[in-house]
């Protein structure tokens, strides 16, 4: 066979992801201080991929370039491919088809996280030559996601968001496909949300009689589409840090798995792990806690803050209630004045999401 390509998906929409989105791509939020996007192309240049091509959206495609360059850090080559709109997965792999140029190719949702890695998969696909390989996994409620109904390990059907779901197992990011995915896909009408829908056009390989395998991952699995998952991502991903102390930790206490990046400063403040603390932060008289990333050039003083993501620039002062399971975009400021009267002053951006206790 042939060596396969990698295609990962970086347009869409990211509503469920707003505010953040308004301004940036969320496959550029960072987990564990390093954006998503970034386990995606090292996952698949680990599998041996280096030819990738990278699905943006007209209006956050500019920053996606910024971030991954030409590939060369990650030991890849990244083309960039325009999608004009959110169309749906699978007209994001008819917009890529001149890239593929008829290479078997992995297609990988560029806001989804796999620990198991990929070398696993790519080695069955290359064994067993299907036409599609799906990844699955069990979930506790079958009836949000598309899911696979199975004879062994060959699909039968798949159906989104079933109400009677036949089976526990949905449908993971990352697929992997030969040639006859094209057609299938081109033969789509868009579905009831206006989509080219991916589990149609396989489906569709189905109905062909074409052959569509499974396999079912052992290691974890999260869709960072929405806050609570990219908070769950954030924390699973720091459980397995290697702890560094590369900052200046002043009359602090640093416990557990904690990295301080150069130039941080922490001051009399108490770190508990897992963490990490960018370049250049400044943590003073400040508490961060467990499943905490603290992005570069950020200031915490004078507060507590855990299970939260703060991206760079960010200023937290003198809280005064424990801030937890937040995200907090770039240089926003939070902070409490003194004076009385006791109110609250905000200058908040559309459809933020602030909940005071
Ligand atoms: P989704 O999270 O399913 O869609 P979305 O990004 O539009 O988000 P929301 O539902 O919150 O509005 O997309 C999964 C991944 O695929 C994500 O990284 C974006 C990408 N994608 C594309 O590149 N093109 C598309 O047409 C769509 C729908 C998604």
């Amino acid at each position: 066979m042939e060596p396969l390509k990698g295609l990962i998906l970086s347009g869409g929409a990211g509503t469920r992801l707003r505010p953040i989105t308004h301004t940036s791509a969320k496959q550029l939020v960072p987990v564990a201080n390093k954006p998503v996007l970034f386990y995606g192309i090292e996952a698949l240049v680990d599998a041996g991929i280096e030819e990738i091509g990278i699905i943006i959206a007209p209006e956050t495609g500019d920053e996606i370039r910024e971030a991954a360059g030409d590939g060369s850090d990650f030991g890849a080559s990244i083309t960039y491919i325009v999608q004009d709109e959110p169309a749906g997965l699978a007209h994001a792999v008819l917009t890529a088809e001149a890239f593929i140029a008829g290479s078997p190719f992995v297609m990988y949702l560029g806001d989804n996280l796999l620990a198991d890695g990929l070398r696993g998969l790519v080695a069955t696909f290359r064994e067993d030559e299907p036409d599609a390989l799906i990844l699955l996994t069990p979930v506790d409620d079958p009836s949000s996601y598309g899911v696979a109904e199975l004879d062994g390990e060959k699909v039968v059907r798949l159906i989104e968001k079933p109400k009677d779901p036949p089976t526990n197992l949905a449908l993971v990011g990352v697929y992997l496909f030969a040639q006859p995915i094209f057609d299938a896909a081109r033969s789509l009408e868009p579905s009831w949300r206006g989509e080219l829908e991916i589990t149609e056009a396989i489906d569709s390989l189905i109905d062909d009689g074409l052959k569509v395998q499974s396999e079912v991952v052992s290691g974890w699995w999260k869709d960072t589409g929405q806050l609570a998952d990219m908070l769950e991502a954030n924390r699973l991903v720091l459980e397995e840090i290697e702890p560094r102390l590369d900052g200046d930790t002043d009359d602090s206490r640093i416990e557990g798995r904690v990295i301080v990046e150069p130039g941080a400063k922490v001051i009399r403040s108490v770190v508990r792990g897992p963490a990490v603390i960018g370049a250049g932060a400044h943590i003073e008289d400040a508490y961060v806690g467990p499943y905490t990333s603290i992005g570069d050039s950020v200031r915490i003083c004078r507060s507590e803050i855990e299970h939260s993501i703060v991206l760079a620039g960010s200023v937290v002062e003198d809280l005064g209630t424990r801030m937890e399971a937040s995200l907090l975009g770039r240089e926003v400021k939070l902070t409490r004045s003194d004076g009385m009267p006791k109110t609250l002053r905000m200058l908040v951006g559309d459809k933020s999401e602030i909940e005071i206790i």
